[in-house]
């Protein structure tokens, strides 16, 4: 073992020893990945490797991939000692491992490969039937086979870097001493009251139970009462945090709404962070330091796929007329970000800008912006971020009649004190407020909004008791993942999208 560990530490300075579990070192031949392989200083040193073949040439060149990285590794074959089946058997798609030593390469491309010595086909893939070739496929037919897409080099950055961006926001938070919470799945309320639920139940719908009156008896459903996939995790996170003070969730959220753009999924995940003691202030500057922590977080972690994804961006602008093309590069972009201040403007400002903006004058608009309480549209969000600031904007004190119950009425008695964070490209990535912490105000607007006072009885005991100043948002985590990896579709940055008419895999 002694020896074996000697010759990791010697032959594999770079290799982070976190990488090979300890029966690996026990292992005459240590087993690695591409990406700890392709960090090595080849000296001729003996490995196995497992992976995906994405390209076989010559009959003597393998493209290996085993997902640890973008790049590749080049396995060397001399076919004169394999048997032709097993030569034959190596194809696009198909599974092998292999044995073999750690050479420096003659190709200029890479630094090193492996002359394989053993080779074993782990996965056959038929070539006249496996629907990836090594050239570029559309998204929409990768779309299709949302199941096999994960080996292309687009959808393994884009899964690679969703994972980042999902690290670095627990890290984020951890470090600054909140707590993760799991709020349900399932729940009766309708936290934002758009009405846009899945219903849950067991009951059979061939057979509906009824009432003596003939309504839908749910005491027989399962839980006794009609139930509900969640639109939010806020509601519960808000009696966390009059506790835990600092608290915020992770996890799958789901919407009914009829929406089939390239920004609304059925089930996405959101991150709702709630705060004690936070007004409106502290939560913009929450947001906005969550926002950069991950850009950054990715710039620095992340480098190799999101170049990938840069110069993918860069030939698709290529293919664009001149004046739809993006002004930014990718990497420019997250950079930007990173470095500018987003700009805080009131909704009646942003009303404003708008009714004077040239498309809005010109009729270029689909909704005219026209009077003071209109809900702003996708179009105009873009506009004030993409033409007028070009940069993020946050939008707040919004109408009270375009937003959700629970947010704090400011002193004029017309707007609440809401922020919406738009970005470039997107559009609304975050919503957000600070929360009605006061009793009867906050009763008063339930009842004007028709929501069911008695049942909220757990909401509204918060602030019945020890109520406090608090707030919070949601980010939307696939409308980030859209932003940070230049993609256009959300359908794209999430392994299985649900959209109306589609739930496959
Ligand atoms: O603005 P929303 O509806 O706010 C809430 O749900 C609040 N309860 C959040 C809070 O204050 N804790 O949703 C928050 C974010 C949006 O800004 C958007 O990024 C994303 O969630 N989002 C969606 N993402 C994908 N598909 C959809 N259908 C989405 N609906 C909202
Ligand atoms: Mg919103």
């Amino acid at each position: 073992m002694v020896l074996v560990f000697e010759r990791l530490l010697v032959s594999n300075t770079k290799i982070n020893a976190k990488n090979i579990s300890l029966r690996q070192i026990f292992d005459a031949v240590p087993r690695l990945d591409v990406k700890s392989i392709l960090s090595m200083e080849p000296i001729g040193q003996e490995l196995i490797i497992h992976g995906w073949v994405r390209n076989f040439r010559s009959n003597r060149f393998i493209a290996l991939n085993d997902g640890s990285s973008i790049n590749n590794f080049q396995l060397v074959i001399d076919f004169e000692k394999f048997p032709e089946e097993v030569i034959k058997r190596i194809s696009v798609g198909s599974c092998i491992k292999a044995t073999g030593k750690l050479n420096p390469s003659l190709g200029a491309v890479q630094k090193s490969e492996l002359v394989v010595d053993t080779l074993d086909i782990l996965g056959d893939s038929d070539p006249a039937l496996y629907p990836l070739q090594p050239k570029k496929h559309s998204l929409e037919f990768l779309r299709d086979i949302a199941h096999l897409r994960f080996r292309t080099n687009t959808f393994s950055a884009i899964f690679r870097i969703r994972h980042a961006v999902a690290f670095a926001i627990h890290q984020f938070f951890n470090d600054r001493g909140f707590f993760y919470l799991h709020s349900p799945i399932i729940t009766a309320s309708d936290a934002e009251g758009a009405g846009e639920t899945f219903q849950v139940t067991t009951l059979n719908l061939d057979k509906i139970p009824r009432t003596e009156e003939g309504e839908i008896d749910y005491k027989k459903d399962f839980f006794s009462r009609p139930s509900n996939l969640t639109v939010s995790g806020q509601l519960e996170a808000e009696l966390a945090a009059l506790a835990l003070s600092k608290v915020y969730t992770f996890g799958p959220t789901f919407r009914a709404e009829n929406s089939n753009t390239p920004r609304h999924l059925a089930e996405f995940w959101m991150i709702e962070p709630e705060v004690a003691f936070n007004d409106l202030n502290d939560n913009m500057d929450l947001a906005e330091d969550m926002l950069k922590y991950v850009i950054q977080y990715i710039l620095s972690n992340c480098s190799e796929d999101l170049k990938f994804l840069n110069d993918r961006d860069q030939e698709e602008q290529k293919q664009k007329p001149q004046q739809e093309r993006n002004e930014f590069s990718l990497l420019e972009k997250l950079d930007f970000c990173l470095k500018n201040n987003f700009e805080r403007i009131s909704y009646t400002e942003a009303i404003e800008i708008l009714k004077n903006s040239n498309p809005n004058k010109k009729g270029k608009f689909q909704y005219p912006v026209e009077k003071w309480g209109t809900d702003l549209q996708s179009e105009h969000e873009r506009y004030l971020v993409e033409k007028h600031f070009k940069k993020p904007v946050i939008l707040y004190n919004y109408p009270k009649e375009i937003k959700a119950f629970y947010m704090r009425q400011n002193i004029d008695n017309t707007t609440v004190a809401a922020m919406d964070i738009l970005f470039p490209g997107i559009g609304e990535i975050v919503g957000g407020s600070q929360r009605e912490e006061r009793l009867e105000k906050l009763e008063s607007r339930m009842k004007e909004m028709h929501r069911p006072i008695q049942e909220m009885y757990w909401y509204l005991d918060t602030r019945r008791y020890g109520t406090c100043p608090h707030a919070g948002f949601g980010l939307g985590f696939e409308r980030l993942i859209l932003f940070v990896t230049g993609m256009s579709n959300i359908r794209d940055v999430i392994p299985f999208p649900r959209y109306p008419g589609n739930a496959e895999f």
